[in-house]
């Protein structure tokens, strides 16, 4: 039986030891950097490719969306990329193929859920070559609240929905490795295994201290509070996230995301 190995070198010592960064030194990354990312990207496991990605170079276009965001990530990453759910591309692929198709009409939740996990695969192989060239990155996840402006500012259709920003550089920071839920939270043998209450609040209590100790949330949001007191902010249900969510759900449906 094969072992672990006990050194990670190449390809898993990148995987291992990648972190987002969110802060990036100045580069001028080359036209050709930028497609030997998206090439590699392209190489992860696919259906039908149905996504998108937009460079954002142009700084007037930064600007426009920094005034959305108040994100200064967007003004200072090297590579702005803006990654989009594209099915509207593989209709008109279908299209060809035959006259009524599956995306004919909705729902499709098929051919969505295998597009927005297919981009997430592309997404994962453009960071991980990004390491390998010595690029770091981080997602955000504005799009999901600015599918609308984004479509205007970019001038995409309707039909294609922008998911997320990958920003890529230069890192301008060296943070730690962050928390994970323990192993035997996530991988289990034969069956599945109910998570105890207790497991769940030990990984908690462990990811606060963790951040507590890089000083994470002081460092990207400015606030003195615990990461258990963050995220529960971040998930608490209120009006204002009911309406954030049905927008958003609308925006989705309406360009092709249709569960
Ligand atoms: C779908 C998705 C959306 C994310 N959105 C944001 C975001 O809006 N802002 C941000 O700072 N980080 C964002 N991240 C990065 C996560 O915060 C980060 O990956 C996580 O905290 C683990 O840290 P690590 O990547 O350093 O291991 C996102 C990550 C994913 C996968």
């Amino acid at each position: 039986m094969a072992t672990r190995p006990k050194k990670k070198h190449g390809v898993l010592a990148l995987i291992f030891r990648r972190r987002s960064i969110r802060v990036f030194r100045d580069a001028k990354p080359s036209r050709s950097i930028l497609e030997l990312l998206v090439e590699a990207g392209q190489r992860a496991p696919c259906v039908y490719q149905s996504y998108t990605v937009i460079s954002i170079e142009r700084p007037e276009l930064r600007e426009k969306i920094y005034e959305l965001t108040e994100d200064n990530i967007i003004r200072q990453a090297p590579i702005l990329l803006l990654l989009c759910i594209d099915l509207r591309r593989t209709r008109m692929l279908f299209d060809l193929l035959e006259p009524e198709h599956t995306l004919s009409k909705p729902p499709n939740p098929i051919e969505t859920v295998e597009a927005i996990f297919e981009a997430g695969l592309f997404a994962e192989n453009l960071i991980l070559a990004g390491e390998a060239i010595g690029y770091s990155s981080v997602i955000l996840d504005w799009p999901l609240r600015l599918g609308l402006e984004l479509q205007k500012i970019l001038n995409i259709p309707g039909g294609v929905a922008p998911l997320f920003f990958i920003c890529m550089g230069p890192p301008g920071e060296i943070p730690p490795i962050r928390p994970r839920m323990p192993l035997d939270l996530v991988l289990m043998s034969d069956s599945y295994r109910e998570p105890k209450r207790e497991q769940l609040q030990k990984y908690l209590d462990e990811a606060s201290e963790k951040l507590a100790a890089e000083g994470y949330l002081l460092k990207y949001v400015g606030i003195r509070s615990t990461y258990r007191q963050y995220l529960a902010e971040k998930v608490r249900r209120d009006r204002e996230m009911e309406v954030l969510e049905a927008e958003t759900s609308e925006f989705l449906r309406r360009n092709g995301l249709t569960i």
